[in-house]
């Protein structure tokens, strides 16, 4: 068994040692996948686009038809207190935190229960930034068939379907898998994915297929800042196959360049293989908001 870190972590209104968080077996998400979560990075112990994640949070709740048990000042609260806990014992400058909802503990049955409290739950982790290695050359990622199911847009803890899809690259030493549906791209497994054609970044449009990832918006936010054309449409695998730059975004990748894709360089002439000026440029406008822009 792994060893589980001795951190501080949150549950139902407790705050102790992950080590001794214990939910019921009959908890809803243990026995449905019932239930949401949301990771909320946090650098130099201040949170990034904290509101976004709160909006999102509510959304995936609401379309899982669960009352939020929180005000946004309370997890606020409580993402700080496990944050502040974090950097006294660790000193980790930057982190991730993890926030799971799940109907609640009730008899298994698939209707949902009227009576029943969600279970909170809150932890908070280190976060592993991509290396300097993999932002220096760009990473590997291949692609697949998108076989999960049609309501990407929730950003439910049922991730059989993305963990399937993480272990296809994750067997080939690659970073992500990059998923097409119908043969337009979707997302990766944990990942939105951008493709650079002619200066322009575009993004495949939103939809019950692809998680609205909080770097959506704030990836148009940069590219109006910066002058880059931004442009939401179906991108078939031609597209994708064909483009000047590929890349990842997450709250953990932030922007990262794919520059190899099914064993294939990325890109054309002298930055084939190579990561390209718009990463470049994006990357840097990230740096720019992360600095500017924490709570
Ligand atoms: C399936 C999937 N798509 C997209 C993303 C990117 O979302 P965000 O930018 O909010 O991290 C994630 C993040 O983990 C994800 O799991």
């Amino acid at each position: 068994m792994q060893d589980i870190p001795d951190t501080l972590c949150y549950l139902n209104g407790e705050y102790g040692s992950l080590r001794d968080a214990k939910v019921s077996v009959l908890d809803r998400g243990f026995i449905f996948g019932d239930g949401i979560y949301e990771v909320v990075p946090a650098y130099a112990g201040k949170l990034f686009r904290f509101d976004e994640h709160m909006a999102r949070l509510n959304r995936s709740l609401g379309k899982l038809r669960i009352a939020n048990p929180h005000s946004s000042e309370e997890w606020l609260e409580r993402c700080r207190k496990l944050i502040a806990a974090l950097t006294a014992r660790s000193g980790a400058a930057d982190q991730l935190v993890y926030i799971q909802i799940t109907r609640g503990v009730a008899v298994r049955d698939h209707v949902m229960p009227a009576d029943v409290r969600p279970t909170v739950f809150m932890m908070c982790s280190p976060m592993k930034p991509p290396t300097a290695e993999q932002r220096h050359h760009g990473v590997a990622c291949m692609t697949a068939r998108d076989f999960r199911w049609e309501r990407g847009d929730i950003k439910s803890i049922s991730l059989l379907g993305n963990v399937l899809a993480r272990q296809m690259s994750a067997d080939h030493n690659a970073t992500e898998t990059i998923m097409f549906r119908n043969g337009f791209l979707t997302e990766a497994a944990a990942s939105n994915v951008w493709v650079v054609h002619e200066g322009a970044l575009l993004g495949p449009p939103k939809s019950e297929h692809v998680l609205e990832g909080i770097r959506y918006e704030l990836i148009r936010e940069l590219c109006e800042d910066i002058g880059i054309a931004y442009n939401l449409r179906p991108i078939a695998e031609s597209d994708v196959s064909s483009a000047d730059e590929l890349l990842l975004s997450s709250a953990t990748k932030e922007v990262l360049p794919v520059t190899s894709l099914d064993g294939q360089p990325v890109g054309h002439g002298a930055l084939r293989g190579k990561p390209g000026p718009i990463y470049a440029r994006l990357f840097q406008a990230y740096q720019r908001a992360k600095a500017a822009q924490a709570l």
